[in-house]
């Protein structure tokens, strides 16, 4: 390792920082709702496919990319290409798109924390959408909570790899296991959990229970799993390679790759269990039509669950703090790897000129700039303030019967950023990664990088995966992603 640029303390700090990067929201209000309502177990096994061939494949290309260079993701790109120099741009720009709202909805989180804590001490209880509505029309009081969620990441990546992101993680990411093995058990208890444990299991039970009237075609399903897959592994942020780039020699990296991938996978199922069954449950005892109870999205994190918890009374307030800083933690630690990509960029940009780059400053410099544009994330309250967003009027589309719709991805600031990049940046950037890797300079450039550290080989499938299997399921996530942000239909 290069001394000047620090290194994480022990491969297992390394495994749980990328485990917590890759656990966030997506795990939790995306990946089950879409589970149950694509298919359940069969859902599974397309999304356990998807994982083996491209998901873990792109992560151990992007671990084998940093810690071949020793560099960022700008770097990296640099070091490696001719004609694919520019995409570790695209790798810069995302996950700073993705920062500008990914704070705004830490502060929600850390804001239904404190609603819980005054809940606990005998605030009157309102129900999820009255904390929901009276929460995103207060611009000015989310303004304050991302403040101090941005502040609270600002303070651990000042630290360091492995004096801030490491130490976080080492902490942070057991006690988030534990809390979701306690809510599990709470949810699971519930009266009528089996439901919601059926949705997201048993394929065809979303439809014949009556959660939604029709199931989504196969080609949604792979590209819903696709796209779920590819966010939730934060893959294609450089956030793996700017962390493979401060691992050692000695580790193995396709070792390292399969417990990311599995793990990540491993809690968004346990977080389905947290949330689906109490959900369900919940919605069921309030004679709520179960395809009127709201599975997925902020709904879900911000509404139905909160109603779980004030119907539970005081306990309930504790396990509403209790889920809450999970989630916090969960997205703490998604964060602090978007904001290390931007700041290892800059650090080796400094040292590339015989610089010693000041953490400090660069990591300061970096959160003024996402939390400036996150004030405008926060002010337009997901769209219910109003708030003028880019190419708002342009886009509309009439359907054959007359019909006006808007395109999803204008509904607000977020779902905007949200379109760029996890839309468009994300995908694109891992098709031209796969394109460079797999034309440009050869699998076998990536091949030494995977042996080092270990004897166990599996070249011929890591070539054909990365030449054909990646960029083919990486042209139809583009596509996918794509049509859901822009309402095409192509993959209705
Ligand atoms: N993987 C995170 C989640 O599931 C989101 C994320 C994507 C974080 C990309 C960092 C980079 O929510």
């Amino acid at each position: 390792m290069k001394q000047h640029r620090g290194s994480w303390g022990s491969n297992m700090g390394f495994i749980l920082a990328a485990i917590g990067s890759a656990v966030g929201l997506g795990n939790i209000w995306g990946f089950p709702y879409k589970m149950g309502k694509s298919g359940g177990f069969t859902f599974l096994v397309v999304y356990a496919i998807l994982a083996i061939f491209v998901g873990f494949v792109v992560m151990a290309t992007e671990l084998a990319m940093g810690r071949k260079t020793g560099k960022g993701i700008v770097g990296a790109f640099c070091d490696l290409s001719q004609k694919f120099k520019w995409v570790g741009w695209l790798g810069v720009i995302a996950p700073f798109f993705l920062l500008c709202f990914y704070v705004v909805l830490g502060g929600y989180c850390l804001e239904y924390v404190v609603i819980n804590i005054t809940q606990l001490f005998g605030a009157e209880a309102l129900s999820g959408s009255a904390s929901f509505g009276a929460m995103v029309t207060n611009p000015i009081r989310c303004m304050v909570y991302t403040f101090i969620f941005t502040a609270i990441n600002f303070f651990i990546v000042r630290g360091g790899i492995q004096g801030g992101i490491e130490k976080f993680s080492t902490v942070g990411m057991p006690a988030l296991f534990v809390m979701l093995v306690v809510v599990i058990i709470r949810s699971l208890t519930l009266p009528n959990a089996i439901e919601g444990v059926k949705f997201m299991f048993v394929p065809g039970y979303a439809v014949s229970a009556g959660f939604i009237s029709e199931s989504p075609s196969f080609i949604n399903i792979l590209s819903t799993a696709g796209g779920q897959m590819f966010f939730s592994l934060s893959l294609a942020m450089g956030i793996m390679i700017t962390y493979g780039s401060y691992l050692g020699k000695q580790e193995n990296l396709l070792k390292n790759s399969g417990i990311i991938v599995f793990a990540d996978t491993f809690v968004a199922i346990m977080a389905g269990l947290a949330v689906i069954p109490a959900a369900v449950s919940n919605g069921i005892a309030n004679g709520v039509a179960l395809s009127d109870i709201q599975l997925g999205g902020p709904n879900l994190l911000f509404v139905t669950l909160q109603d779980v918890f004030v119907s539970m009374g005081t306990m309930g307030s504790l396990f509403g703090v209790v889920f809450y800083v999970l989630v916090l933690i969960a997205a703490i630690s998604s964060v602090i790897s978007l904001i290390e990509v931007i700041a290892t960029m800059f650090m080796d940009d400094a040292h590339a000129k015989n610089k010693e780059g000041n953490r400090q400053k660069i990591v300061m410099g970096i959160c003024l700039a996402f939390f400036a544009v996150s004030l405008v994330v926060a002010a337009d309250g997901l769209g219910s303030n109003g708030v003028w967003v880019p190419f708002q009027s342009m886009l509309t589309t009439v359907a054959a019967d007359g019909t006006v719709s808007m395109p999803v991805f204008v509904d607000c600031w977020l779902d905007f950023l949200d379109c760029l990049a996890e839309g468009i940046a994300m995908p694109l950037g891992a098709l031209l990664m796969s394109l460079m890797v797999g034309f440009e300079l050869g699998p076998e450039t990536i091949l030494p990088e995977l042996h080092t550290g270990t004897k166990f080989r599996m070249d011929k499938f890591y070539i054909i995966c990365i030449k054909y299997v990646v960029p083919v399921a990486m042209v139809f996530i583009l596509l996918g992603q794509l049509s859901s942000f822009f309402g095409f239909g192509w993959f209705a």
